[in-house]
């Protein structure tokens, strides 16, 4: 563990070798602990794991944090190859810690908008599911968005924490005067191929509410899912009832 820590260390200069361990271990005792992934939505994790039975072909998460996420997924979908990229070396070891036992997750450390662009090869052929979570200070939203755009015949794209409109419900993240939301993502899908982009709605908040309790009172968290191209996992995404919590949204 320490030679590893010792190497991540070596590629990240802006860290101290004794801050770096004084981080990993706070954080690999939670990377460890049983934790939910989607920050506990229920509707998600059901709507996610229909969409990658129906076709997926690998997994993508920008922002690893812990881990919660991307361990759930590997657990679940045993036989997709996953990879799953974050910038702070901290945060990147910690979860190391956890997630060293799944033979279908490769971690990456780095910036997600660069690791994108140079895998692009790899990572845009059939049909990638790419979780879009690196928000976090900085927002690289918007060229992770133009990265798929530019490559991907066909994807599935969720982001978290996005703003939809006419459902305050729904929390979402701001960085300075940038907005998770559709405004940001019409923008990067400028260059894609035809897409489809849905957003939860009234069913999705009354079902949450049902699981968990009220929203006001919970994080119920907004999303937006995007088919670009995909046609056949766009079709069962349809016919399973996920479009029963989300509305195809229209300009
Ligand atoms: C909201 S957390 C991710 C949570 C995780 N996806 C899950 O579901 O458990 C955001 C993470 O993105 C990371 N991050 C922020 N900017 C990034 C970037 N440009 N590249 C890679 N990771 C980044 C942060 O360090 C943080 O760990």
């Amino acid at each position: 563990m320490k030679e590893f820590l010792k190497r991540v260390y070596r590629r990240t200069p802006l860290f101290t070798w004794r801050s770096m361990r004084r981080g990993v271990s706070q954080f690999a005792e939670l990377a460890n602990a049983d934790m939910p992934p989607f920050v506990n939505d229920p509707i998600l994790r059901d709507v996610v794991d229909h969409v990658l039975d129906a076709g997926a072909t690998q997994v993508i998460e920008t922002g690893t944090h812990l881990g919660f996420t991307i361990r759930y997924l590997a657990a679940r979908h045993a036989d997709l190859p996953m990879t799953t990229i974050e910038a702070r070396p901290d945060f990147f070891a910690a979860a190391r810690t956890a997630l060293k036992k799944y033979r279908n997750i490769e971690q990456v450390l780095g910036d997600s908008s660069k690791v994108l662009v140079k895998r692009a090869a790899r990572f845009f052929n059939g049909v990638p599911f790419l979780f879009l979570d690196a928000h976090w200070e900085k927002l690289p939203l918007l060229d992770e968005i133009r990265c798929v755009a530019r490559n991907a015949s066909d994807a599935v794209i969720l982001i978290h924490d996005f703003e939809v409109p006419g459902r305050p419900e729904f929390e979402f993240d701001v960085y300075g005067d940038q907005i998770v939301g559709l405004r940001i993502l019409c923008e990067g899908l400028a260059e894609a191929k035809p897409y489809a982009i849905y957003l939860p709605n009234s069913e999705y908040i009354a079902e949450y509410q049902r699981l968990r309790g009220a929203p006001d009172r919970r994080r119920m968290r907004g999303t937006a899912l995007v088919f670009i191209g995909a046609d056949a996992v766009h079709a069962k995404f349809r016919e399973f009832g996920g479009a029963h919590f989300y509305t195809r949204w229209a300009a």
